[in-house]
């Protein structure tokens, strides 16, 4: 089943979802170590950039799938809980667009764009500008550890889910078949 239904994710929604899950895990943990990886430290931020585009790509593509997509309900939820619920992953949703449009503007002002086989892929319409690479720079660290909060609180909802309520919520996410 690749739609999602009134009551269960598809397959493509899980896999938008897994899949965003593992790139930006991995652009965290680059984003805060690149740093310290020695003489292929270019190499490694370089890559940082490029898969920080291709997420960005991902994330139009999986957000215009959920929009065209029932969303599930959570079961037996109270009115207050719809609420945090759809501000959360409305919330998480802009972070995910934010981080990489703020690295993008942050590198290009900054006169470091990625480079795809010695091809420059600046940012359209963005010149070098000292300030504004500085000003970008600080917006993609506090959005980096703004996506960490909501996500942690959004993990924590899951567990709360599977393990005190014990509904289907998490389950539901998870890959494969379930009942
Ligand atoms: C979803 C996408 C992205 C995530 C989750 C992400 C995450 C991070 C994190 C956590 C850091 C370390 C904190 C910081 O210094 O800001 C970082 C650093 C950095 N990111 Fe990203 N990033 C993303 C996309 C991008 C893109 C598209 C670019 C450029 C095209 C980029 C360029 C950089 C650079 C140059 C740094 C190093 C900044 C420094 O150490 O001074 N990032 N990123
Ligand atoms: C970078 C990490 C993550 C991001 C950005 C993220 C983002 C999202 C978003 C935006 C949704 C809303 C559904 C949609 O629009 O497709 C969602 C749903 C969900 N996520 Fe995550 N998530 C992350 C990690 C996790 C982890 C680690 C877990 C499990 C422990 C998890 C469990 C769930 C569950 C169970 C749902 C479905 C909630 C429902 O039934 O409405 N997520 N996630």
């Amino acid at each position: 089943m690749l739609r999602n239904t009134d009551m269960k994710y598809g397959s493509m929604s899980k896999f938008f979802h897994w899949l965003v899950f593992l790139l930006v895990l991995t652009l965290i943990l680059v984003g805060f170590f690149w740093e310290d990886t020695g003489t292929i430290k270019g190499t490694v931020i370089n890559t940082h950039k490029l898969i920080g585009l291709l997420t960005l790509t991902i994330v139009i593509l999986r957000l215009l799938w959920t929009l065209n997509n029932p969303k599930p309900q959570i079961p037996n939820a109270k009115r207050l809980e719809k609420v945090v619920e759809h501000t959360v992953h409305g919330l998480i949703y802009l972070a995910l667009f934010g981080m990489p449009l703020s690295g993008w503007l942050m590198v290009t002002a900054a006169g470091r764009p990625p480079h795809l086989f010695g091809q420059a892929l600046p940012m359209p319409g963005i010149a070098q500008d000292k300030a504004l690479a500085g000003l970008a720079a600080d917006v993609h660290l506090v959005l980096a550890w703004t996506l960490i909060v909501l996500v942690s609180l959004h993990v924590l909802a899951a567990l709360k889910h599977h393990f005190i309520d014990k509904d289907i919520v998490l389950k539901r996410m998870w890959p494969g078949k379930h009942t």
